[in-house]
């Protein structure tokens, strides 16, 4: 037996007792005449100790050549120690060693195995299997296994089949581009892996299946962020026979219980926004709703002065920032450059002060005087002390301008608190979505979603009108999940595919699976895909999902520990009949 016990389990109550422990070599102190060891497996730190009195010479000197990492068994006394550390569960005891075996050498680590490790990101990454012993990335992973195991159980309770969908297929289009394998067998072709089982849970509805989920890898060829991954996990699920309000009301309860469970946080009814709210509100699908700041247009109350900037802009929209006028001149000049940045691509900012006693004092007071001011006050519902923040220009950019200043502000202002939950379902978001490079339409949830009744004739005359029965869930500013209850019937699949500007062949090259299941007796069906990575994230009080994933992958879509992508070699070219002209 390699271990009677871990090394986070003995406690005073076990002094006396004879032990075998096996794990890691934290770190040991040797003062000659007495050894100690820290050794740590995935449950805690035990100490050992050895001494000139007690121990073996040869044992001694075993004891004092041991490195960091080493792996060793020890077999020994629990006895009382000296001097206790409250801070250690099992700081009460240590193990008086009297027989070890060292397991296996290690060579120094790259970086340090501590909480706060001296190793660079990168670094980390390559030696990603040292990381994981580091405490906060194993408390991550266990945390993950722990949400997980609670949505299977849950779902599971509540009648849902985990049902595995394969992951060689043909494209799913989710609006990312798919990652393809060749095919060695048909020449020439290729599967390509899912970026989520869409088309494979609705014929699993087909199939009567009925409510279905699956905690499932999905894989998106597409730019990488904090909350992104180009392989990631949904709980993905199904039902039939159902409507929206059925699918919100069982997600809802499976958020609730995971915000209860994991967080011992009770949440009450969940709010929801339109979509159209959500971006005049915020100017942003994905609102963080834990503080205000909302956005206040003032298009009527700011234009037609002599201020030109606002007069020619489409939309002119401020927010009031909590506090705000305490921002010295620098400050202010310093929040323009940020807004000015590439990244976020205002052309400026216009602010006003409102001052303690009421009165107002912004950068442009050579075209507004305090009664306009006021109005500004009141549109943005700025109070004393406040700082009102203006941009204008073309309506969606300056929502994402202002939305991106709304919420770096709000960091700044430690209003985006980790432990505090704010879920938020945002709903009736538009059916299609204009591609302003192509000027094309592509559907903005995907093709399986289903307009809002009576509006599928808006299509032909508005198609940028008509609203979907889709939805998506948000919690603190992140969108954790989306769906839509789906199109079940072959016509309106097929009329949603001509919009979208698929040939008659092309759809049914692609999708006439499907549109051939929807004959034979589909049922009305609807559904939602949570972000697992984001969720367990957000959970556990982050916002970057690397650090909850085992083996993630870097900004570049590598991963560099096994080194991939590579390149393959001539032989496997070939028998993938896959040629490369590098030249
Ligand atoms: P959607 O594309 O909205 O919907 O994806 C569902 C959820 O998956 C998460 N997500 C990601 N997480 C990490 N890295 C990524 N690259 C990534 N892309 C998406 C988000 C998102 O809300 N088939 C539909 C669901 C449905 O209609 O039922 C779908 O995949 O949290």
């Amino acid at each position: 037996m390699y271990r009677t016990h871990t090394n986070g389990q003995l406690r005073a109550a076990d002094i006396t007792k004879k032990v075998t422990l096996a794990g890691w070599v934290q770190k040991t102190r040797d003062k000659g005449f007495m050894v100690w060891v820290d050794l740590r497996d995935r449950y805690g730190i035990t100490q050992l100790i050895f001494d000139e009195e007690r121990t073996p010479k040869e044992m001694m000197a075993t004891a004092s050549q041991l490195g960091r990492e080493f792996v060793i068994q020890v077999t020994g006394t629990v006895i009382e120690r000296e001097s206790k550390n409250p801070n250690m569960p099992t700081g009460d005891i240590e193990i008086l060693v009297s027989e070890i075996t060292v397991l296996n050498k290690s060579l120094t680590p790259p970086f340090t195995i501590e909480d706060e490790t001296d190793g660079g990101e990168d670094l980390r990454m390559k030696y990603r299997y040292l990381d994981i012993r580091r405490k906060p990335v194993r408390n991550n992973l266990v945390f993950r296994h722990k949400v997980t195991m609670a949505v299977r159980n849950y779902l599971s309770e509540k009648e849902f089949i985990e049902v595995e969908t394969p992951y060689l297929i043909k494209s799913t289009p989710e609006g990312a581009r798919d990652f393809v394998v060749p095919s060695r067998m048909n020449e020439g072709q290729f599967y390509a892996l899912p970026q989520s089982p869409q088309t494979f849970k609705q014929l699993l509805m087909v199939g009567g299946m009925d409510k279905y989920f699956q905690i499932v890898k999905c894989f998106r060829d597409e730019d990488l962020r904090a909350d992104r991954q180009p392989e990631f996990t949904q709980i993905d699920c199904e039902m039939a026979f159902i409507e929206q309000e059925d699918i919100l009301n069982t997600f809802e309860g499976l958020t609730r219980h995971l915000l209860k469970e994991i967080n011992g946080v009770e949440i009450g009814d969940f709010p929801r926004m339109q979509y159209d709210d959500a971006m005049r509100l915020y100017g942003n699908d994905k609102p963080d709703i834990r503080f205000g700041m909302r956005f206040g247009e003032l298009n009527k109350v700011a234009q037609h002065k002599d201020f030109n900037v606002f007069n020619t802009a489409e939309l002119v929209v401020g927010i009031a920032v909590p506090g705000g006028n305490s921002y010295t001149r620098k400050e202010i000049d310093k929040l323009i450059d940020w807004v000015k940045r590439p990244q976020v691509g205002a052309l400026g900012m216009v602010y006003c002060r409102v001052n303690d006693d009421g009165s107002y004092k912004s950068s442009v007071d050579k075209f507004y005087d305090q009664e306009d001011l006021a109005k500004w006050a009141e549109v943005t519902g700025a109070s004393k002390g406040d700082l009102i923040c203006v941009l204008s220009g073309d309506t969606g950019k300056v929502r994402a301008q202002l939305s991106a200043l709304r919420m770096e502000l709000a960091e700044r202002l430690g209003l985006r608190k980790a432990d505090e939950f704010a879920p938020l379902w945002v709903v009736d978001f538009p059916l299609l979505e204009l591609d302003e490079e192509t000027g094309h339409y592509h559907a903005m949830h995907h093709p399986f979603t289903s307009p809002k009744p009576g509006q599928l004739e808006l299509l032909d005359t508005n198609p940028g009108d008509v609203k979907a029965n889709a939805y998506d869930l948000v919690l603190n500013g992140n969108e954790i999940g989306g769906g839509s209850i789906r199109i079940h019937d072959k016509k309106t699949q097929a009329i949603m595919l001509k919009h979208l500007g698929f040939s008659e062949e092309e759809a049914k090259a692609q999708f006439g699976f499907l549109m051939d299941a929807f004959e034979y007796g589909a049922p009305p069906h609807g559904g939602i895909a949570f972000g697992l990575d984001r969720l367990v994230a957000i959970l556990g009080g982050q916002e970057t999902i690397r650090d909850f994933i085992a083996f993630p992958k870097n900004n570049a879509g590598r991963d560099v520990m096994i080194d991939a992508p590579a390149p393959l070699d001539t032989e496997q070219l070939e028998e993938l009949h896959l040629k490369l002209d590098m030249e």
